[in-house]
């Protein structure tokens, strides 16, 4: 390192250059960096410095959901063929990316209340509801439904009940079941998460850009994709515990 006297530092214009502007190697052709980091709004026109990490921190997430529904589509293909390894090994992949959606929301809450009131005056009546990626991957929970109890169920002649308690085996079926279910509780779970990231924000008692108050987001995130696959834990609770009644007598006794 140069000493500091003879050393003459970079603008800060000079820096957004370099920033916005990088030498396009084979790198930076092949992934497109140039079109990349042209996807933000210019350093220089933004309403306030935080407004390049927000709008970093939506198209990130875009294509997590772009890459989560994609593999969907893989996911479903090989259900419909039973390569249930195949299967497993995508969910897990689907499974890590809607845990970094989630955690990544974090980012948004070194924001101040203050800088996004700023930012949302930038923002029209545009809303989360109407991301791309989200409403496309709330179409595709049916379809893979549909599939799984096409390959796994026999079309709906073996029930869940037989997979979890009847005659459990912890087979395919069983595995690919969790698969479902841990899909539907990290989407939930980002609903949830999201939440927070409002109310440290915006606040819950506020209204949504299109008018709408920001509370019924709640209904969302308490929905289930797969209600077959909860109910059956409280159905096997209740026939489990039917068997010794509601309160079992105390293991504490003579302790
Ligand atoms: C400070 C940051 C954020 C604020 C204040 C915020 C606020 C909101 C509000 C008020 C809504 C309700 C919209 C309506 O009813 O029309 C909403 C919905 C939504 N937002 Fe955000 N959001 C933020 C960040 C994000 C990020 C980073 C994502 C990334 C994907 C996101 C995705 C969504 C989605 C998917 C919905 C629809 C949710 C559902 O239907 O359950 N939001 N957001």
């Amino acid at each position: 390192m140069k000493s500091g006297k003879s050393h003459k530092t970079l603008s800060k214009q000079e820096y957004y250059e370099m920033i916005e502007s990088p030498d396009m190697l084979d790198y930076g052709v092949y992934l497109n960096c140039d079109k990349l980091l042209a996807c933000q709004k210019p350093l220089n026109g933004l309403a306030t410095n935080d407004e390049l990490q927000f709008q970093i921190v939506h198209q990130v997430e875009e294509l997590w959901m772009k890459l989560i529904a994609f593999t969907l589509v893989d996911i479903m293909q090989y259900m419909e063929q039973k390569q249930s390894h195949r299967v497993i090994t995508l969910f897990k992949r689907v499974h890590r990316l809607q845990q970094m959606m989630t955690d990544q929301l974090a980012i948004l809450e070194t924001m101040s209340p203050k800088e996004y009131q700023q930012i949302r005056l930038q923002l029209g009546n545009g809303s989360g509801q109407e991301s791309p990626g989200f409403r496309t991957l709330l179409k595709m929970p049916q379809d893979l439904w549909t599939h799984f109890v096409n390959a796994y169920l026999d079309g709906g002649s073996i029930s869940i009940d037989s997979i979890y308690d009847e005659d459990y085996s912890h087979d395919e079926k069983y595995a690919v079941a969790e698969a479902l279910i841990e899909f539907d509780e990290l989407f939930q779970l980002f609903r949830w998460r999201h939440l927070f990231l409002i109310h440290r924000s915006i606040g819950l008692g506020s209204d949504s850009l299109k008018g709408r108050p920001v509370d019924l987001l709640q209904s969302g995130a308490s929905k289930r994709f797969f209600p077959a696959l909860w109910e059956i834990r409280s159905k096997m609770t209740n026939r489990w515990g039917s068997e010794y009644g509601k309160v079992r007598p105390s293991i504490s006794k003579g302790h």
